[in-house]
């Protein structure tokens, strides 16, 4: 059970364009408590994993991936567009997927909370019916496109979460911890979709394993990068440092 490199699937389609994120000296604080502090890096790699204890930051630093966070200082970058004026655009570039799906789903039945984000964009009727249809497929979920989205299990929610996130063809999707509230199966399905994706992917997890095969992994540590590099290099070093 491994997150690897692009799918065979990308293989037929043309490549997406990449997209870089850029953090700039960035620092962020709730209220008087600052969180994040003075991280500078440049993402450009297809698969980056995330670690990092509890409440070390890791969570805030996706945030501000795609503007749903912006900096108390410093900048991010998506392509060049600013997260704190061009939030908009960042988020075309780069998906969120929420650790709990329920945050996540917002319409009643499966398929409208799949177009929910195609509609917001204008995007036409019978254009919009044809990418639900399309992701419902490919997640598995066509069985239950108007069945009541809060009905679903687990597992499926995830899977319609991540639906409603790629519908809308990211360049970049950014999960936080999307298997914490699965069971194995259903862990090892949400891995299975996640390494056949076309897109890159940024992935917060506490389930190191699944990291083995990324491209690069950031460590956390008290809202700063403690550790980056390859899962060789820094899961071991993060393991060492849990005693
Ligand atoms: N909305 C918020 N308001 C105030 N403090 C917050 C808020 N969100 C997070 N924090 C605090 O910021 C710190 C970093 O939180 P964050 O959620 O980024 O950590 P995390 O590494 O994702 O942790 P976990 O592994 O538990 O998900 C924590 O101390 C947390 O209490
Ligand atoms: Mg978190």
């Amino acid at each position: 059970m491994r997150w690897g490199r692009r799918g065979a699937t990308a293989a037929a389609a043309p490549p997406l364009p990449r997209t870089a994120v850029e953090l700039r000296d960035v620092t962020h604080a709730y209220g008087e408590r600052t969180v994040l502090a003075g991280v500078s890096l440049t993402l450009t790699e297809a698969r980056i994993g995330v670690i990092g204890a509890n409440g070390s930051g890791k969570s805030t630093f996706a945030r501000l991936l795609n503007g749903l966070v912006v900096p108390t200082a410093g900048t991010v970058l998506v392509d060049g567009l600013d997260t704190r004026t061009q939030v908009r655009e960042v988020r075309r570039r780069v998906g969120f997927v929420f650790q709990d799906p329920d945050a996540q789903i917002v319409h009643p039945t499966v398929a409208e909370d799949v177009a929910f984000g195609l509609t917001n964009q204008g995007v036409p009727a019978d254009e919009i019916a044809r990418r639900v249809d399309e992701v419902l497929v490919q997640y598995g979920l066509d069985g239950h496109r108007d069945h009541p989205a809060h009905l679903l299990s687990g597992g499926q929610k995830q899977l319609l979460a991540i639906a409603g996130v790629l519908v809308m063809e990211p360049q970049r999707v950014v999960f936080d911890e999307p298997t914490t509230l699965l069971d194995l199966g259903n862990t090892r399905r949400v891995a299975r979709v996640v390494d056949g994706l076309e897109q890159d992917v940024v992935v917060v997890t506490h389930h190191l394993d699944l990291l083995a095969a990324f491209d690069r992994v950031l460590v956390f540590e008290d809202g700063r990068v403690a550790a980056d590099g390859t899962p060789a290099e820094t899961v071991p070093w993060y393991v060492a440092r849990c005693g």
